[in-house]
């Protein structure tokens, strides 16, 4: 612009760009001598210019009033208590919730300083203590009895420097946080339990375990076997725990409880329209849902056949087909099956496809039933009552026979049942006592010891019965008992034993003595060899020995 000014003008001053306003572009012209015929059209534009700039300004002004009134809806309606503070830690804005959970009113706290409305509250002022430029730290502080994570987060940068501090009461994060955890659970999409949850102490279920551990890091299907209550449902959790999959859903389908003609649309999903009733927009089958995770196939034997051949191709296949859709939908899943019933068995009676069976069983996990491992019935009671309730009760050696002797059809599951009874009709007792157990494990133990002692009772009458008719007398047999017995260890032979009974004034001929061994092999008193190896007593032989001796002496 310099080349403009009149050469007359010594000293000039470059001033830049710089807004002018017309009355000032007008001296300009009047000192220049310029000459002023387009004043008209200049004057035109600019004030064209001004209304332009004026517009925008205005749109723009509306724009930020709006932006600050949504701002400050959000702010307020926020769920957490939000302050604001400057770099002076001067608070400039402060929500509902805050007010709420400081119990201050607003106007009472915004222009004041941090320090002193928090410095109310005693503990917390240590946040404030904290060095000015962490970025972000968080404490929990009681605020008039109530417990409430404080956290204060530094926004630094060219501009700004202030302070953010947000108040949240810690049973609202609890709520929050079980809100979720049911809404995933009720859709089966957690797991529950891991490894640590399994106990036992016996040598074969740890080999168990530690196989299913292993299996767990591959992404193999497995196969669990197990009577009901042992667990299945357990060790499919810990699987899933322990598997590259862990952070993937774990989505679980039991075949006992969905009614046969809703299996397909349940596990495949369907399409919208596939049938009358079928939602709008259609389903995601529990495949679809478990993509990147578990699926636990449940009570697999209970799966009908025409099932049975889908899971197996998309097993295969790795992909599934919607009902009443048409295109084909990749899933990666891994499968985890659990079954109570003898497979084997199925198969053979053709209810089971063998080829799915053999597509399932990569890894077979075969829990033994809690029978086959009795030092874990007093282990997993005692574990229990500890870990539920607390407490550690010793339990008297006639409990301990009892728990032993039931037979616990219902494995752990009846176990755990029973720890319940037994912590509730103990309390106040020092130890565990017959009284506290259910009336089911007091039956099968008398049930054990009377079915034992009379079914003995009457077979021994039979016996003897027998013997009398054959004309061989109790106390003859009593006699010859106890020679075998004596010489137990070592088989006797005929004549040995025909020779000692006659020493003790019984004498037999060579075929009332082969009678009378036949006649006691049949009542399984004793064996005999077939040739000449000879005779010994059997268990049952010295019950029905104490049996005689007892009726000859009482
Ligand atoms: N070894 C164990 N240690 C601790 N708890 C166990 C053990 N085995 C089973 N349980 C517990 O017993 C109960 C039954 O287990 P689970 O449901 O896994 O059995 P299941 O084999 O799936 O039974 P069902 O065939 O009846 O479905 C659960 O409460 C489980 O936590
Ligand atoms: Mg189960």
């Amino acid at each position: 612009m310099m080349h403009l000014c009149p050469q007359e003008i010594e000293h000039r001053i470059d001033i830049g760009p710089r807004n002018v306003s017309m009355s000032s572009f007008l001296h300009i012209l009047e000192a220049l001598n310029l000459d002023k015929k387009h004043l008209d059209e200049y004057a035109r534009k600019y004030h064209r210019m001004l209304l332009d700039a004026s517009r925008k300004l205005s749109a723009f002004h509306i724009n930020t009033e709006r932006m600050r009134k949504h701002e400050a809806v959000i702010i307020n309606e926020y769920d957490d208590g939000l302050v604001y503070a400057d770099e002076d830690h001067c608070i400039s804005l402060v929500n509902k919730e805050a007010a709420r959970i400081l119990q201050m009113e607003k106007e009472y706290i915004v222009n004041k300083k941090i320090h002193d409305v928090m410095a109310e509250f005693e503990k917390l002022s240590v946040i404030l203590e904290e060095d000015d430029d962490s970025p972000k730290s968080a404490s929990i502080y009681d605020i008039h009895g109530k417990k409430t994570v404080v956290t204060r987060i530094h926004v630094s940068g060219d501009t700004v420097n202030s302070y953010i501090y947000t108040l949240r009461g810690i049973d609202s994060i609890q709520k929050l946080e079980k809100e979720v955890r049911t809404k995933l659970a009720e859709k089966g999409y957690v797991t529950k339990y891991s490894f640590s949850n399994i106990w036992t102490k016996n040598r074969k279920m740890k080999k168990v375990i530690e196989m299913a551990r292993g299996f767990a890091a591959t992404e193999k299907n497995i196969l669990i076997m197990a009577q009901t209550g042992m667990g299945k449902e357990l060790f499919a959790h810990a699987i899933h725990q322990a598997s590259p999959v862990r952070k993937g859903p774990f989505v679980a389908v039991n075949f006992a409880g969905i009614p046969d003609n809703l299996v397909e649309s349940e596990l495949f999903g369907y399409e919208e329209g596939a049938f009358t009733g079928a939602k709008k927009g259609g389903k995601k089958g529990l495949f679809e849902q478990a993509r990147g995770g578990t699926l636990f196939l449940d009570e697999i034997g209970d799966a009908p056949l025409h099932v049975q051949s889908t899971l197996l191709r998309v097993l295969q296949e790795k992909e599934v087909l919607r009902v009443g859709g048409t295109s084909i939908i990749p899933v990666a899943v891994r499968i985890i099956a659990a079954t109570n019933k003898d497979i084997a068995q199925a198969i053979k009676e053709k209810k089971f496809r063998e080829d799915l069976f053999y597509r399932l069983n990569t890894f077979p996990i075969d829990i033994p039933p809690l029978q086959t491992h009795k030092e874990d019935i007093l282990y997993i009671l005692t574990r229990y009552l500890k870990t539920r309730y607390g407490i550690s009760k010793r339990i008297s050696s006639s409990a301990e026979q009892c728990l032993l002797s039931h037979d616990w059809p219902g494995n752990v599951r009846e176990l755990i049942n029973v720890a319940e009874y037994v912590f509730h009709a103990s309390q106040g007792a020092r130890q565990i006592l017959p009284d506290h157990l259910p009336e089911v494990v007091l039956a099968s133990e008398t049930k054990v010891f009377q079915r034992s002692e009379s079914l003995l009772d009457s077979s021994f009458t039979q016996i003897s019965d027998t013997l009398m008719r054959n004309g061989l007398p109790t106390e003859m047999i009593g006699q010859l008992l106890k020679i075998i017995k004596r010489r137990e260890g070592k088989l006797c032979g005929r004549n040995s034993l025909q020779k000692q009974l006659s020493k003790e004034q019984w004498i037999l001929s060579e075929g009332k003595m082969k009678k009378t061994l036949k006649l006691l092999k049949e009542a399984e008193v004793i064996l005999v060899g077939r040739t000449k190896q000879g005779t010994c007593i059997t268990a049952k032989g010295k019950k029905y020995l104490q049996y005689i001796s007892d009726l000859s002496s009482g």
